[in-house]
């Protein structure tokens, strides 16, 4: 049986390990010996980097999307999309959906693997019908937590969902790093036998487990799995590439990776490494093994947030209360999965409740959630807060993108000379201070050049 890789490095290891800020020329160097690896895709674009490039690295994302696809033209390119909300966290109106799908296809993207927070079928199906237009895999991406509505079952339906989308393969996404290798065993076998399509498995090694999760999952009959070059893997990132690959083999799975490049590319990003240690940007913690998303039921990520909200109240003794009734919203909201922006809005609640009184303060994105502009709530919601919040005001029942008005063309014409292409205005749409001042900064460096060039001549 054979097992595939998808390399991490240039996305998920680079946004774990040190918050998205690798530019790309501490990389470019390397990609085309990456090109040779034997990889299935390589995970290279969306998620962060898009705003990380504009926000802290002053580079045109899509630029540097059109160099990698020019230095790794023999494999298949990977992006992370969050649905309707694309690469951030607002729901974007349709049109701006299907033509940052079209550019990204455009630009050099293969696979776009398409999730939403709260597995809401509607808030992915226009970002899959579009990237199945452009002639690219869609790949439907499950977002894995535990809960008492999160069966099997429910997996199940949504891969089945996701299959008649047209998902070419379906993705579990551990975000959290949560999934044990027995849940991995069950969840793979029922996918692979219920829904009929190639599995891929998304984790993190945050809680140690990833190791013993992608071996049973590759057991169940994974077929891809995700991984990151062992310099940039363990702690809150993917497990190793190259020690994945020997162990597998070592177990008579086929592996189509070379392992001397392998060593190459990990070499190449030894120094690079060393160099995010020395300036700060990697911490220590990162590369640590944190329990406390096994114990708790919160990942580390949401109880650094909350330790740091209750130092800010001077409030740190009332941890234990804040995490006690952390899973008490989180029920009261309908289970949404801990992951970003849910995992915020349910511990800024949760804290809110103990210091202040039970639902006393309720946050502005709570109530957004419970008038239902994120989507479905995955199980019940109490009827009682949500009449306590809402009021009179009717919750949205349809989905929250059909609310919104139609915003490229318009968005083009008012950007009309700042804007030098379709890429610029998605840009400008998905992160507009940011793109305004990476635009301008840009405008100031090629008058520079321009300048430059006449006294140059003048010589
Ligand atoms: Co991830």
């Amino acid at each position: 049986m054979k097992v595939n890789f998808t390399e991490t490095v240039l996305r998920d290891a680079n946004q774990s390990l040190i918050a998205t800020r690798l530019p790309i020329e501490k990389f470019e160097g390397i990609l085309g010996t990456m090109d040779k690896a034997g990889y299935y895709s390589v995970e290279c674009w969306g998620g962060a980097t898009f705003d990380s490039c504009l926000r802290f690295l002053n580079e045109d994302p899509w630029e540097r999307l059109r160099k990698i696809k020019a230095a790794m033209p023999n494999t298949k390119l990977q992006m992370l999309l969050r649905g309707q909300n694309l690469l951030g966290y607002k729901h974007y109106p349709d049109d701006v959906v299907r033509k940052f799908v079209e550019r990204s296809v455009a630009n050099g993207i293969d696979i776009i693997r398409i999730f939403d927070a709260l597995n809401d079928m509607r808030n992915i199906e226009v970002a899959v019908d579009e990237t199945i237009k452009q002639g690219a895999m869609a790949s439907g991406a499950i977002s894995y937590t535990t809960s008492p509505v999160h069966t099997l079952k429910n997996f199940v339906e949504v891969g089945k969902t996701m299959k008649k989308m047209g998902c070419a393969t379906i993705c579990i996404k551990d975000m959290a790093g949560v999934m044990g290798p027995q849940e991995a065993y069950d969840l793979v076998s029922a996918l692979k036998s219920e829904v009929g399509l190639p599995v891929v498995l998304h984790t993190h090694c945050t809680t140690g487990l990833a190791y013993m999760t992608v071996l049973k999952a590759v057991e169940a009959g994974v077929d891809v799995v995700d991984s990151a070059t062992s310099t940039f893997s363990g702690g809150t990132s993917q497990p190793a590439t190259e020690t994945l690959a020997y162990a597998l083999r070592q177990l008579g799975y086929e592996v189509d990776l070379d392992a001397d490049v392998l060593k190459q590319v990990n070499d190449f990003f030894k120094p690079v490494f060393a160099d995010f240690v020395k300036s700060g940007t990697l911490k220590a913690k990162s590369l640590s093994t944190d329990t406390n998303a096994l114990s708790y039921k919160v990942p580390g990520g949401m109880l650094s947030n909350l330790l740091s909200q209750l130092e800010q109240q001077n409030a740190l003794d009332r941890l234990e209360e804040v995490l006690t009734e952390t899973p008490k919203v989180r029920e009261d909201l309908g289970y949404p999965p801990l992951v970003t922006p849910m995992s915020q809005m349910v511990g800024v609640q949760a804290t809110s409740n103990v210091l202040y009184g039970k639902y006393v303060n309720v946050g502005k994105e709570v109530k957004a959630y419970l008038r239902g502009e994120y989507g479905r709530a995955p199980g019940k919601v109490n009827e009682e807060l949500k009449k306590k919040v809402l009021g009179d005001e009717e919750p949205i029942t349809c989905r929250f993108a059909d609310t919104l008005e139609p915003a490229f063309e318009k968005t083009k014409a008012q950007l009309a000379g700042v804007a030098k292409n379709d890429e610029d205005v998605l840009s400008y749409i998905a992160f507009p201070q940011v793109a305004e001042r990476f635009f301008d900064a840009r405008r100031e460096k090629e008058e520079k050049k321009v300048k430059y060039t006449i006294e140059k001549v003048e010589d």
